[in-house]
């Protein structure tokens, strides 16, 4: 069974993953530029230093993508790239590049989507405080501004911020990604609070200087909770597991989208947070929420949960040699039906899957390919349960495999391969895997094969 026509096939990255030329052509330098000076932070002490070296190999990276049929790509501006010290002067050479992969993507008949922020904040503004200044949305809409001027006359898709909760939690609570931090409750909310200020005056930008009608979103990661039977109790177990607190946790999804859609914060976050709540100014949250267009989100595996006394929810133990990725994530296709179906059902907009994929031991096999059939599995496997949802009334517009290639992945350095196209670091060799392969006949079936 096909999926909706004109439903949008793509796959993502991001700038720090895949693109090295870390100190070339003015590029500014960010926070995981610096981070992977920490001789702990990184495995192996990996860095971004070349990563793909997608700067220099955009051209066969993109004959790649157009050779699997690929609709769509996402992928993400680094912010000290183009503004190298966040603010003021603008480095040409690096606006250039994004230029000149707009025009090499619209050449190839592949749309892009351009992810504003995906985690590569310019070192000189973390020197300044960072997302903890609350001149960081300002900072940020004039990046905004100068993206969306030079490159909005061929894109008309973006996404604000990409897993803020990811960038701030780890970034700013536990210390494992950049920039290291390890704050208190206060700061960090302080720090999100920025963040989603800043995600409304980027859409204000957007809406005021594209050079034509666009469509715009933000891709938070989807903390997915999935009912261990149909049971009506189960279910509603699990949508209070994605949406209330059970706990001061900061892996609630209403804490990280209702600003956003709703433009206010959940009441059970501002009491279980109430002695460390940020200045809120009255306009603040009329200013984070702001018209989108569509919902998108990153959902890679969910927690089944049923309902325990007074229907609250409990989460089911884990059996003993359940699927796992390579990541040590869980295998769980059908968060990408009950994800979408809780996420629609509350914020009733259009779903875009911003991210999903899996992480797999992948080797050059002695034939010279890249077998991996774990990864068509889960990939077929998940892709049924979106179309699932879909069937059920979910209305989704689109898919993005993570990744098209493999690439840097953050404190894990080059150990966690998600790519549908294999990198060889050494020599800088792409092999399409199997599952390549596979997709691009997935993408040309318009997913009647899955
Ligand atoms: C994320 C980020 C990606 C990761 C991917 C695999 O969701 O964490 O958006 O940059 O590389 O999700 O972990």
């Amino acid at each position: 069974m096909k999926f909706p026509q004109n439903f949008v096939w793509g796959a993502a990255t991001a700038a720090y993953q895949i693109e090295g030329a870390a100190h070339e052509d003015g590029k500014g330098l960010s926070v995981w530029d610096m981070f992977c000076h920490n001789a702990k932070a990184i495995f192996e002490q990996h860095t971004g230093n070349a990563a793909c070296d997608h700067y220099h190999r955009y051209p066969e990276d993109i004959q790649l993508m157009h050779r699997l049929g690929l609709q769509a790509y996402r992928f993400s501006i680094s912010w000290p790239r183009v503004l190298p010290a966040g603010t003021g002067v603008v480095n040409e050479k690096g606006l250039d590049f994004y230029d000149r992969l707009v025009d090499e993507l619209c050449a190839k008949g592949i749309e892009p989507y351009i992810t504003l922020f995906h985690w590569d904040f310019p070192y000189e503004l973390f020197k300044q405080g960072g997302w903890l200044n609350r001149s960081s949305p300002d900072w940020f809409a004039e990046y905004t501004k100068v993206v969306v001027e030079r490159l909005s006359d061929r894109v008309k898709h973006w996404f604000t911020l990409n897993e803020t909760h990811c960038y701030i939690y780890l970034g700013h609570l536990t210390g494992l990604h950049a920039p290291g931090l390890k704050l208190g409750i206060n700061d960090v909310l302080l720090a999100a609070h920025h963040t989603f200020l800043a995600h409304g005056k980027s859409v204000q930008m957007i809406r005021s200087y594209t050079k034509q009608p666009c469509l715009i979103g933000y891709a938070p990661v989807g903390f997915t909770s999935i009912p261990a039977s149909d049971l009506a109790t189960d279910i509603e177990a699990a949508r209070q597991a994605m949406f209330n607190f059970q706990g001061a946790g900061f892996g609630v999804n209403s804490w990280w989208m209702d600003p956003i859609f709703f433009g206010r914060y959940p009441e059970d976050g501002l009491k279980m947070f109430q002695q460390w709540l940020p200045p809120i100014g009255p306009e603040d949250l009329q200013t984070i929420c702001q018209p989108l267009d569509f919902f998108g989100v990153n959902i890679y595996h969910g927690t089944k949960v049923t309902a325990g006394p007074e229907g609250k929810p409990q989460p089911v133990i884990k059996e003993p040699g359940r699927p796992l990725t390579a990541y040590n994530w869980d295998v769980t296709p059908e968060a990408l039906y009950w994800g979408p179906r809780f996420f629609y059902e509350r914020y009733q907009k259009p779903i875009i899957i911003t991210e999903n994929g899996v992480s797999n031991i992948d080797v050059i096999s002695l034939d010279g390919a890249v077998h991996d059939p774990q990864r068509i599995d889960f990939t077929q496997r998940y892709l049924r349960e979106l179309r699932r949802s879909i069937v059920d009334g979910i209305d989704v517009r689109g898919y993005f495999h993570w990744s098209i290639m493999d690439n840097f992945e953050w404190n894990e350095g080059f150990k966690q391969r998600f790519g549908l196209i294999y990198v060889d670091y050494p020599t800088q060799k792409r092999i399409i895997k199997d599952s390549g392969l596979w997709y691009q006949k997935v993408i040309e079936s318009n997913g009647s094969i899955i």
